[in-house]
């Protein structure tokens, strides 16, 4: 009897070890300490400072930094592929990624085709020129060169204060390739995300670039993670930023990267 109590314990032990091995493949990853977590696919284009770029061969970033600490939150690890801009789009569609990070907005032309997160950061566009330059508003690029990356709200911007098929407007498949073309004289001006432009011209003195904003012209924006529709993961993820907005893992994470406190309160409104 007492040989049979011991063969059925240690029976119940293999039971309870296969099917904690079993949990580990849920998709709900599951945050109990110690368990294997689910490693997630995540897709940007690394050649957005300070948001997402390359750096020793390393994909680094706030968006990195943040995301890591909402996946973490969420109890998921992750991948992080610089894929490009176009195939984010592509792979989130069609669930080959999971999610999404390009210092993304959520606008309603994405909203058709995504499910977006809550907002994590806000963002306007906003022009780059060399010093001296005569563009001193959005209505001055009327008649210039203007270079954009490809697919963005930079380029519907342009597209909408110079006409949709105006052949002034230089369409690049990443940001910095339409830096280089104002730097070497083949554009005008650059308009892209705020930070992007500004942080472009701070660390880059010997371009000798200036940003012009024009409030009136471009609107406020929000990035936001990116899902296929009806993804599970949304409100996974959701949850998790709002704890790292309310634990200060954010603003920890914002300081860092731009010195300064964010307006928190302002992206959950
Ligand atoms: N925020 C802009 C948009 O969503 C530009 C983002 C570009 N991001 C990048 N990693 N290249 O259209």
């Amino acid at each position: 009897m007492k040989k049979f109590r011991k063969l059925s314990f240690i029976m119940l032990l293999s039971m309870v070890f296969i099917l904690s091995a079993c949990g580990t493949s849920q998709v709900d990853g599951g945050k109990s300490g110690g368990e294997e977590k689910k490693t997630l696919k995540v897709v940007t284009d690394a050649a957005y400072a300070p948001f997402e770029y390359m750096d020793k061969g390393e994909i680094v970033g706030f968006d990195v930094d943040f995301i890591e600490a909402v996946a973490k939150e969420a109890g998921y690890e992750l991948e992080i592929v610089n894929v490009g801009w176009d195939p984010v789009f592509v792979e989130v569609k069609d669930k080959i990624a999971d999610v999404g990070i390009s210092a993304i907005t959520i606008n309603d032309d994405r909203k058709q085709t995504y499910d977006f997160s809550v907002p994590y950061f806000l963002s306007t566009n906003k022009i780059l020129v060399p010093e001296g330059s005569d563009i001193k508003s959005a209505a001055d690029l009327k008649g210039k060169v203007v270079a954009v990356q490809n697919g963005t709200t930079g380029q519907e911007a342009v597209e909408a204060l110079l006409g949709k098929n105006n052949k002034d407007i230089k369409k690049f498949e990443n940001n910095n390739l339409a830096i280089m073309e104002l730097n070497s004289g083949g554009a005008d001006a650059v308009v892209a995300d705020n930070t992007v432009v500004e942080e472009y011209a701070k660390n880059n003195p010997n371009d000798k670039l200036v940003v012009v904003e024009d409030a009136n012209a471009f609107e406020s924006e929000y990035y936001g993670l990116m899902f296929a529709k009806e993804s599970p993961l949304k409100a996974e993820f959701d949850a998790a930023i709002n704890k790292v907005f309310e634990n200060g893992t954010y603003a920890k994470i914002y300081k860092e990267w731009f010195g300064s406190e964010p307006d928190v309160e302002n992206l959950k409104a």
